[in-house]
């Protein structure tokens, strides 16, 4: 439907409705900043708004103005902000945008809805071509959804021209049969939109302005008012509430996952698999079930993910694998190993072939290649040198109520199980550290650090103090046999 290059270059403004209050969500956040695949609603609009490339855009504002501001102006900085005021309705938010257009700004008008998230410009751009051939006023895009429940209904006459939208709560027995459905995604001439936005009224179910009854003016006054049906009536599904919002995001991560295993990444279990969109895959990345992969998450060729990782703002290099993880923010390089059952935090960088095991909890530490924590440890705030073993169950003490310290351990170290490390300390190249040392001072490369007092048995100590209980019988059967 693609018109000749002159048509689709005349000038183009956006406005976004943004301003309601998302009733029925029930939420203290701003219907239109719920996240789908880690971006606002509100987000996908704008980008979809700005890849029709308009010469101004425009976003209204009312309920949560700030937080929305926010997010407008991280997406498109200079986007006209416009504060719609107490006048309730779809019909006043238009109004104030229209007039917030520079007055020199003869175009078309596209108007979109901020909780009508999956809608693309491809889709938009061809009602736009479609409403500038026809040379209409005002252009709808309509579709017939599985359930028209809550809709705006389109009125079309016996040719099949658009009289008037009907909304939901103010239409009769009739009207509510109607499965032709308003999106509230509008194609319009600013003069002709202008006009009619002045004589809206609220007498209605509502008591508001309704955007929707311009069809039904400019019809009256013989301005062309077409609809363009939309098959795909997912396209155009808006979000009211947290079953839609759901239903949306798993719509959005099948599309997803089906794009990127067309590009070469092995996804075990889509129904199981979340990935936002912000996230880089290489082709030939495995994700095992129950992978959730988010923020500014990369992941190397060869790589596999999974079952049951969270990954948040975490680098994983080719040919790494992490198993039964939680990651936030951190590197993991190529040919590592992380978990099942490990925690990684911020300013973890686990090195070349390095490895992080099972119940290990990393915070802003540097394994260097080939250093090692396999099994039950917290390291934090530490810097462990290349081809270093930390043994089972250590623990950098690295708070001291107050503030943290670093613990720099050298390369090549062997240390005993159940090492407390007091930061801060050092433990030089090549050292070794006893089972149970708890290291409080400099370990020089190569010395052995020691600081457990030497142990003493004190002989027949359970006959003589637990006369009768099991563990003397099995201690008097064991001196017998030894007998
Ligand atoms: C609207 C349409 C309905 C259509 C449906 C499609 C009207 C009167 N009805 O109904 O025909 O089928 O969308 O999804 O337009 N908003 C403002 N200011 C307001 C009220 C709303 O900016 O005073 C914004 C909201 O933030 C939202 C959008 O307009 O992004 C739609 O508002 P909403 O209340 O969801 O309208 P619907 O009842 O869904
Ligand atoms: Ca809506």
């Amino acid at each position: 439907m693609r018109l000749n290059g002159g048509m689709t270059q005349q000038a183009l403004a956006v406005v976004v409705l943004a301003a309601g209050q998302g009733t029925r969500m029930r939420s203290e956040t701003a219907k239109v900043l719920h996240e789908l695949s880690g971006i606002p609603l509100l987000g996908h609009v704008l980008a979809t708004a700005s890849a029709l490339q308009p010469e101004h855009l425009a976003v209204v504002l009312r309920h949560h103005r700030d937080a929305v501001a926010g997010v407008v102006t991280d997406y498109v900085p200079d986007a006209i902000l416009v504060d719609q005021d107490d006048i309730p309705g779809t019909g006043r938010a238009l109004e104030l945008a229209l007039a917030a257009l520079p007055s020199t700004f003869a175009g078309d008008v596209v108007v979109m809805s901020g909780d009508v998230p999956l809608l693309d410009s491809d889709t938009i751009q061809a009602v736009v071509d479609h409403h500038r051939s026809e040379g209409s006023a005002l252009t709808l895009m309509s579709t017939i959804p599985e359930d028209p429940t809550g809709y705006g209904r389109v009125i079309r006459n016996d040719r099949g021209d658009v009289t008037g939208v009907v909304e939901e709560s103010d239409a009769n027995a009739a009207e509510k049969q109607i499965t032709e459905i308003n999106s509230g995604v509008y194609v319009m001439n600013r003069a002709h939109a202008h006009a009619a936005v002045a004589g809206l009224t609220t007498t209605n179910s509502q008591g508001e302005k309704y955007l929707t009854d311009i069809a039904k003016a400019l019809s009256s006054a013989g301005q062309g008012v077409s609809g363009v049906l939309v098959e795909d009536s997912w396209l155009l599904e808006g979000i009211n509430d947290r079953v839609q919002l759901s239903e949306a995001q798993a719509r959005l991560t099948r599309m997803t996952i089906r794009g990127w295993q067309l590009l070469g990444v092995t996804v075990a279990d889509p129904a199981s698999t979340m990935i936002d969109l912000s996230v880089e895959l290489a082709p030939d990345v495995t994700l095992l079930p129950g992978v959730q992969l988010k923020g500014d998450t990369r992941i190397d060729s060869h790589a596999t993910i999974g079952p049951d990782s969270t990954l948040v703002d975490t680098i994983v290099e080719s040919h790494a694998t992490v198993v039964r993880t939680h990651s936030l923010g951190a590197h993991i390089c190529e040919h590592a190993s992380v978990g099942p059952f490990s925690y990684l935090r911020p300013g973890t960088v686990v090195g070349v072939e390095g490895k992080v095991g099972a119940f290990v909890e990393v915070k802003n530490s540097t394994l260097a290649r080939g250093a090692k924590v396999p099994h039950l440890s917290y390291i934090g705030d530490a810097d462990i040198g290349a081809g270093t073993n930390i043994g089972a169950g250590a623990i950098t003490a690295n708070y001291d109520g107050e503030t943290k310290h670093r613990t720099t351990i050298g390369s090549q170290v062997r240390t005993g199980s159940h090492t407390v490390f007091v930061a801060p300390v050092e433990l030089g190249d090549g050292s070794y550290t006893a089972a149970g040392a708890v290291v409080r001072r400099r370990v020089e490369p190569g010395a052995l650090a020691m600081s457990v007092a030497p142990q003493r048995n004190l002989e027949g100590w359970v006959e003589h103090n637990r006369e009768g209980s099991p563990a003397a019988i099995a201690a008097k059967k064991a001196g017998k046999s030894k007998k």
